[in-house]
């Protein structure tokens, strides 16, 4: 809790200083700055509301609480929309997306879905800087789907790689960027649910790879609990 407080208080508090100074200065400020200003604590609003989600989701999961809610639709649609959304974020980053022989839809929880893989691509990019390129690939392998995110980042060392699903575990190169530990086991355990799974390979200082199994239609509806 006192972590997940501090994760809060990070935006909450850059939000803060910046309307007072909006309040005590807009009358000597420049259009430029009141512009520069407001953009930074838009940002700052976006990263509480994201944590909240992370937050929410997670007690629901933990509670046993997440139902699938199963509809045929299109995964390669789905795949394209999060990298556009999510690498329109730092258009300055190569982004590379190969999605090839999928099948045309596949039945599973869509919301549940994109949930899972925003949160590995936005690690993706948080963990690399800004100019490294992001591959993600999506391949059909037997009856499943592979869809596979690669960064050129500071990766996750040999020690804390077995602990890395945990909830609210962190690696040790991670812990000057913002974060609860909570969105890989959220992602796991949505991957778990539809019968599939998440692997993790990774060396520090080269990069990640993340794959997301996805099953083409098998929902299992099997309850894990994290
Ligand atoms: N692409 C990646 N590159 C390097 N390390 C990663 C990557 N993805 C995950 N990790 C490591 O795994 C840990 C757990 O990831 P997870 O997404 O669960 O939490 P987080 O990113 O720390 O926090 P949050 O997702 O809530 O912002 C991270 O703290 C980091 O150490
Ligand atoms: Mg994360």
């Amino acid at each position: 809790m006192a972590l997940l407080a501090h994760q809060l208080r990070t935006p909450l508090s850059t939000i803060n200083a910046l309307a007072q100074g909006l309040i005590r200065r807009a009358d000597r400020l420049s259009t430029h700055d009141i512009q520069v200003k407001a953009e930074k604590i838009w940002r700052a609003s976006l990263r509480l509301d994201e944590l909240i989600e992370t937050i929410l989701s997670y007690t629901r999961a933990s509670a046993g609480g997440i139902m699938l809610n199963p509809s045929e639709f299109h995964l390669a649609e789905l795949i394209r929309r999060v990298c556009r959304e999510q690498g329109g974020q730092e258009p300055e980053r190569p982004f590379h997306l190969d999605i090839r022989d999928l099948p045309e839809t596949i039945i599973g929880d869509q919301v549940l879905l994109e949930q899972a893989l925003v949160i590995v691509v936005s690690n993706a990019m948080k963990y690399s800087s800004p100019h490294q390129p992001i591959d993600v690939t999506a391949r059909r392998e037997d009856s499943m789907v592979r869809i596979t995110v690669k960064d050129r980042g500071i990766g996750i060392s040999e020690r804390d790689l077995p602990f890395i699903l945990q909830p609210f575990f962190r690696g040790r190169n991670a812990k000057k960027l913002p974060g609860t530990g909570l969105g890989l086991s959220l992602a796991w355990y949505i991957l778990k649910l539809h019968g599939g799974n998440l692997d993790v390979d990774s060396r520090e200082r080269r990069g990640t790879k993340v794959s997301l199994i996805v099953p083409e239609t098998n929902t299992t509806g099997i309850s894990y609990s994290i």
